[in-house]
């Protein structure tokens, strides 16, 4: 069965084709970044009309290169939560208005589900269960993983989002928005001069906190002579120390739980360096990682389209009434 993935939490505008056996058939991404860039980050009103202009065009086109006409398609999973209200109402209306036409099911996809999944896309997708570190610019979630649906919440962000912390870090070294990749590239052009804190590290527990880094990072910045050389060295800093952090809570959880199977998606996943420690960090344990593309780290339709794929196949699917969550805990999910 084709099923037609839509992708309109945030910035991006995903639309996929995912197929029950063939596996992913196509996909188009268009992203706002640049439109938003203007702002310093994401206006959620700027970003709900973008998705209107372009999202019916792009299934059109994602039809037309996929040589599939609307008979072909047996169902439409679409991004409900969480994300900004506006961007996720345009794709569940457009999911629902179509489904309605087509006479097709329908099934509302949680994003981080959606994330967890992307590597499933890959050729040697992991077996359940294991651990996923999500890492975004919404959320930071360790998740025990026993089967899609069972989903054990073992940690989180108290406070910002790894991908978050990133952001506000570039906005104070005058990065452009989304800050995550272009404080990566600044960090290859410095060294780790000082330590700087691996937050809720020293105390037991999967929880994490960034927001003491941010400050950390804002008061060695402001202490500095500002010159390239000393942002390109808080970069790096503050880079090595998220990367670090994240291997850290990774360890424990695989440790606790007896797992040896570690998922790694989301925006942050996209990090060079963060990808490099977790990696040692799992050949040491003797374990195995797994990462989706990296174009499928960051927001995309192909991620969706799969994860409700998977759930359709579970005779799973809703109503048409229109349903959107900004704020849905994946733990809610079953
Ligand atoms: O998963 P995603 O595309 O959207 C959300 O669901 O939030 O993640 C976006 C986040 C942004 O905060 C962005 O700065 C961060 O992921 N990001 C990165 C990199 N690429 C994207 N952070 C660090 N290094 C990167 N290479
Ligand atoms: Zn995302």
């Amino acid at each position: 069965m084709y099923v037609l993935g839509i992708e309109t939490s945030c910035d991006e505008t995903g639309v996929a084709i995912y197929h029950s056996s063939q596996g992913l058939i196509n996909h188009i991404l268009y992203s706002q970044v640049d439109m938003h860039n203007e702002y310093g980050g994401v206006v959620p009103e700027l970003a709900s009309r973008d998705h209107i202009r372009k999202l019916v065009p792009l299934i059109k086109q994602l039809m037309h290169e996929s040589q599939l006409r609307s008979v072909d398609i047996g169902g439409i999973a679409y991004t409900a939560g969480p994300g900004l209200m506006g961007a996720l109402l345009v794709g569940a209306a457009t999911a629902k208005s179509l489904a309605w036409a087509w006479r097709i099911p329908s099934i509302a996809v949680h994003h981080m589900e959606g994330h967890l999944l992307a590597p499933m896309l890959e050729e040697n997708p992991p077996e359940f269960p294991f651990i996923a570190l999500l890492i975004s610019g919404g959320h930071t979630l360790l998740v025990k993983v026993e089967a899609i649906g069972q989903y054990q919440l073992l940690g989180q962000s108290l406070d910002d989002a790894a991908g978050e912390a990133f952001d506000k870090t570039a906005k104070l070294l005058g990065l452009g928005y989304p800050g995550g990749p272009k404080l990566s590239i600044l960090a290859e052009q410095g060294a780790p001069q000082i330590k700087f804190p691996r937050p809720m590290t020293d105390r037991p527990g999967l929880d994490f906190s960034f927001s003491g880094l941010k400050t950390f990072t804002l008061n060695t910045f402001n202490n500095s002579e500002k010159t390239t050389q000393d942002k390109a060295n808080i970069a790096a800093a503050f880079q090595e120390a998220v990367a670090e952090t994240l291997t850290i809570k990774c360890k424990r959880a695989l440790q606790q739980t007896g797992l040896k199977k570690l998922v790694v998606a989301g925006g942050v996943s996209a990090n060079k360096q963060v990808r490099e420690f977790l990696t040692e960090m799992i050949k040491k344990e003797g374990a195995q990682i797994y990462f989706p593309r990296l174009e499928f780290c960051t927001d995309n339709g192909a991620m969706i389209a799969y994860a409700g794929s998977q759930r359709l196949a579970a005779e799973q699917h809703q109503e048409l009434t229109i349903f959107a969550r900004p704020r849905w805990p994946i733990s809610e999910l079953h």
